[in-house]
């Protein structure tokens, strides 16, 4: 008797076709949607990074700053609640790993033993991090993984059995919505084991117009960032978005407790996006979401930690109380 089934198994995309299919998908939800929006992590590409570069430079972007001088003058605390058995410093979405040379550097010329684990989902801003950390670095042991942050933190245990010390600097936190960062934390907690420490970046609650300027600068570096996400379509999936007919759009909402980026569209539009082959309308005036960057409390910090299964060791602050780096143990219950 012939066989008259089979079972396919579809093999896995590539991770480039992958993330180039969940951008294309993300694109086709999000504007399909009212309100529309657009996931702030894709505002990341090469020319969208080097403009963020140009971001965290600007005299109303403190946040670069404040946590530049945080690790500055923290460093040493943080180097011994690292400790000196051997660890992993895992970074999660390095960036240019710019303030992590702080750490990097403090912590070899205290000869602690570790290895460096950057995790990032694009392969190219890992190379180029891993290029520019070997310049400065030439001894130091680097294991960068091109890799979702958990998967990639269970490949790194599973390869050598040693303490997790992950950073999670910036403000990449604020990003997520309340619910999205319990998620996070849960999903971090999970992934590591008890006794490995967290050193998380959080933006705090602080004046609003001193907020309102850090995210629309006088020079429109930040509106062209914003902006820089429909030529981003336009390039990569064939769109016809005229940025001209969009504006940059920041507000501040003091009850959530977040800065608000929007791109409104100035006059009633059609865009045709050939990826997709879909045109998608929009009113004048109508806004599409890019960003949410949540703002904290240093109690909003503590609660944080406690309900998803972290002590706090240590809160570092800037001198004018800006930012915050917080420093977590992960707690696990050993036995019953
Ligand atoms: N995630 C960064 C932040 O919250 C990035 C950022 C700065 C940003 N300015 C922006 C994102 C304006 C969108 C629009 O600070």
């Amino acid at each position: 008797m012939s066989k008259n089934y089979q079972i396919i198994i579809p093999q896995k995309l590539e991770p480039a076709k992958k993330a180039y299919h969940d951008f294309a998908l993300d694109v086709l939800i999000g504007l399909s949607e009212s309100p529309k929006k657009l996931p702030s992590k894709y505002l990341y590409d090469t020319i969208g990074s080097e403009v963020f570069q140009e971001i965290t430079e600007l005299p109303e972007y403190y946040l670069t700053r404040c946590e530049h001088e945080i690790l500055e003058e923290h460093k040493e605390e943080i180097a011994e609640i690292a400790g000196n058995e051997q660890f992993n410093l895992v970074e999660l979405g390095p960036g240019d790993g710019r303030k992590t040379k702080v750490i990097l550097e403090y912590f070899q010329a205290m000869q602690l033993d570790f290895q460096y684990a950057p995790i990032d989902i694009s392969e190219d801003a890992l190379k180029g991090l891993i290029a520019t950390m070997n310049g400065f670095f030439p001894q130091l042991e680097i294991e960068g993984l091109v890799s979702d942050y958990f998967e990639g933190i269970k490949c790194l245990s599973a390869m050598r059995r040693c303490r997790n010390f992950v950073l999670f600097l910036g403000s990449n936190i604020g990003n997520f919505n309340p619910s999205e960062t319990r998620v996070f934390l849960h999903r971090l907690w999970n992934a590591l084991n008890h006794g490995d420490h967290v050193l998380i970046g959080f933006d705090l609650k602080k004046d609003v117009d001193m907020l309102l300027n850090a995210y629309n600068d006088s020079n429109g570096v930040t509106a062209s960032f914003n902006l820089n996400l429909l030529n981003r379509i336009n390039q990569e999936m064939g769109g016809n978005f005229r940025l001209d007919h969009f504006q940059h759009y920041e507000t501040y909402d003091v009850f959530s407790g977040a800065m608000e980026s929007y791109l409104v569209s100035k006059e009633a539009q059609s865009v045709y996006i050939e990826k997709l082959q879909q045109s998608f309308c929009f009113q004048a005036w109508e806004p599409i979401h890019t960003e949410s960057s949540y703002k904290y409390l240093e109690s909003d910090i503590i609660l944080l930690a406690k309900e998803t299964g972290f002590a706090i060791e240590a809160h570092f602050f800037d001198a004018q109380h800006y930012f915050a780096d917080s420093l977590w143990r992960v707690e696990k219950v050993l036995q019953k």
